[in-house]
C-alpha cells in the first residue's frame, strides 16, 4: 500500500544508542513523525552472530511495519552491518541504513584516504564497512579496531573519567599510529565519546559519526515523494524491556527528555 507523506518514519535500533541517531534526524527533517523501537531486551547486538542479528531486525521491522511507517532507519551499525540488505529486500518501503551515509562523508573529508573504522565485534567482523568504502573509493586505506568495552562504559556514563580514557589509549594505539586522518565512529554508543576518542586520536584526525544518515533520510524521503511538509515532530518511543532504564538513560542519548515509552508485550 502507498504511504502517505504523514505517515511516520520507523526508526530501529537494538536498544537505547539508536537515539543518538534519532536525535540528528530530529534537528534536520524536525517535520517528521518518528516511531522508534529499541530492543531493549535482547541488547547488545554487537556480540552476537548475524543470523541471531537478523532474525531479531525482521521481528521489530515486522513492528514498524504495522506501525504503518512510510520508511525504515536502521540506526543501530551492527544492523547495518549484517542485515540492511535482507531488511530491504522484505520490506515495501524505503530502507535507510547508517554505514552508506557515514563512508561517503569521511569520504569527502578524508585527504589522504586512509580512513579509521571503531565499532562492535559483530560490526568489525563484518567487513562492511571497508566494504562499502572500497566500492566507493577502490584506493582507500582502511584500519579497522573492535571496542566492544565502549557500549557499556557509555550505558554505565562513564565518557570522562580514568577507566575511559586509558579504555580509549589502548583501543586506539594502533590507529593512532596507522597515519589516518579519519576516523568512523561506527556505532550508536560512540558519539558520546567523542572528546575522549578526539583527545586519544590527537587533531590530524576528523570524526565522522552516524549523524549523515539524517540528511541520507531526507533526500530519500523527497526522491518518493514522502517528505512532510506540515505539523508533525513527534516521537514515539518503543522498548522490549522495562521502560525505567530507557527514559532514565535515554536523555543523554537524545540530548533532550525521554518523557515516555511504551513496552511491548511479546
Ligand atoms: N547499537 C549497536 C551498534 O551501533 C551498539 C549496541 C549493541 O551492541 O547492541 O552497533
Amino acid at each position: 500500500m502507498a504511504k502517505g507523506t504523514t505517515a511516520p518514519v520507523g526508526v530501529f535500533d537494538s536498544g537505547i544508542g539508536g537515539l543518538t541517531v534519532v536525535h540528528a534526524i530530529r534537528r534536520l527533517l524536525p517535520r517528521e513523525n518518528l516511531v522508534y523501537l529499541g530492543d531493549t531486551a535482547r541488547t547488545p547486538y554487537g556480540t552476537k552472530s548475524p543470523d541471531t542479528v537478523r532474525r531479531y531486525a525482521f521481528e521489530s521491522c515486522d513492528f514498524l511495519m504495522e506501525k504503518g511507517v512510510k520508511a525504515l532507519v536502521i540506526a543501530c551499525n551492527t544492523v547495518s552491518a549484517v542485515a540492511l540488505e535482507a531488511v530491504a529486500r522484505k520490506y515495501p518501503v524505503p530502507v535507510v541504513g547508517v554505514i552508506e551515509p557515514s563512508v561517503a562523508e569521511a569520504l569527502r573529508l578524508s585527504g589522504s584516504k586512509r580512513i579509521g573504522v571503531i565499532a562492535t565485534a559483530a560490526t568489525i567482523k563484518s567487513g562492511a564497512y571497508t566494504r562499502a568504502l572500497r566500492k566507493r573509493e577502490p584506493k582507500v586505506e582502511v584500519y579497522t579496531r573492535a571496542c566492544p568495552l565502549f557500549v557499556p562504559l557509555v550505558e554505565e556514563g562513564w565518557v570522562d573519567n580514568d577507566v575511559a580514557r586509558r579504555t580509549a589509549e589502548i583501543y586506539l594505539a594502533s590507529l593512532r599510529q596507522s597515519g589516518i586522518d579519519t576516523l568512523l565512529l561506527g556505532c550508536t554508543h560512540y558519539p558520546l565519546l567523542r572528546d575522549l576518542i578526539a583527545a586519544a586520536m590527537g587533531e590530524a584526525v576528523t570524526l565522522v559519526d552516524s549523524s549523515p544518515t539524517a540528511r541520507a533520510l531526507g533526500e530519500v524521503l523527497r526522491r518518493h515523494g514522502l517528505a512532510r511538509r506540515a505539523g508533525g515532530g513527534e516521537t514515539g518511543f518503543f522498548v522490549t524491556d522495562a521502560t525505567e532504564r530507557f527514559i532514565q538513560v535515554g536523555g543523554r542519548f537524545l540530548g533532550a527528555e525521554v518523557d515516555s515509552a511504551v513496552r511491548l508485550e511479546r
